[in-house]
């Protein structure tokens, strides 16, 4: 299965994707932890993307499409993969779905998770995540065992993202709303999209997911992949 998680800023794409990802058998394909990681190496994609992220502002689209085409294409991702932040813009959309006919493949199910604004500025200036393995904790609503150190990595204080900054977070959900909300309207037009509420214990969004994502499976709603026609746009 090849699935995408579209969402605003803190809706829980991280935290839902890593679990289906994990359960599934599936590659996570996450492009701000791809983006974070060049940052943190200081590559020369991290260089130049960290001057967008930190602005809140998005990473060229050929940028993206390019890490996306060589990350999906790797052996783990041969039996699915779950796409957390991509596609984020109306080309970056229609070059996967290029990228993917290509391959004759197709995605199978797009979940939109949904919530409040309110609850999103709230829960990223909550959030904390563990550098090592980017697991995102909440110091209100899922904190670490011992309140600063992540579960899994004991000697490892957990940190902020530099974008979770209050300033950033608006200008993310303005960037939102401007250029990755009309995704919801491509891809229900393309019969492909699943509304899930992201509100909720963490675990209840998950079943959410997981009941809509079986139903796109078993209703066959996802549109057969029609042989020979360009989906343009590459
Ligand atoms: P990216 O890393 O993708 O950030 P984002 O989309 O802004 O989303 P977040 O990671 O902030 O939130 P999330 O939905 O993953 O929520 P999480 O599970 O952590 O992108 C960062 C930047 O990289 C972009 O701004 C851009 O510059 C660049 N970029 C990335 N992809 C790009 C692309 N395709 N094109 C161009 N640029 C790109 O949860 C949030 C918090 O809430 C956590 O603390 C969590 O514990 C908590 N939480 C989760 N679920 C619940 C719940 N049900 N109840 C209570 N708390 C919850
Ligand atoms: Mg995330």
């Amino acid at each position: 299965m090849r699935v995408v998680l579209l969402g605003p800023p803190g809706v829980g794409k991280g935290t839902q994707g890593r679990r289906l990802a994990t359960e599934s058998g599936w590659a996570l394909v996450s492009t701000g932890e791809m983006l974070r990681d060049a940052v943190a190496r200081r590559t020369p994609l991290g260089l130049e993307a960290g001057r967008q992220m930190d602005a809140g502002l998005l990473v060229p689209d050929e940028v993206m499409v390019g890490l996306v085409r060589e990350r999906s294409a790797l052996p783990d991702a041969r039996l699915g993969f779950v796409l957390d932040g991509f596609p984020r813009t109306v080309p970056q959309a229609r070059a996967l779905d290029g990228m993917l006919e290509g391959r004759g493949q197709r995605l199978d199910a797009v979940v939109s998770l949904v919530a409040p604004e309110g609850e999103l500025v709230r829960r990223l200036g909550q959030r904390r995540e563990c550098p090592v393995c980017k697991r995102a904790y909440n110091l209100e609503s899922a904190p670490p065992r011992d309140g600063r150190h992540c579960d899994d990595h004991p000697g490892t204080e957990l940190v902020q993202r530099a974008d979770d900054q209050e300033a950033t977070v608006r200008k993310r959900l303005e960037v939102y709303r401007e250029q990755t909300a009309p995704l919801v309207d491509y891809y229900r037009a393309q019969g492909r999209l699943v509304e899930v509420p992201g509100t909720g214990e963490v675990d209840e969004v998950y079943q959410a997911m997981k009941q809509a994502i079986g139903r796109t499976e078993s209703s066959g709603t996802t549109p057969a992949r029609r042989a020979g026609s360009g989906s343009g746009g590459r």
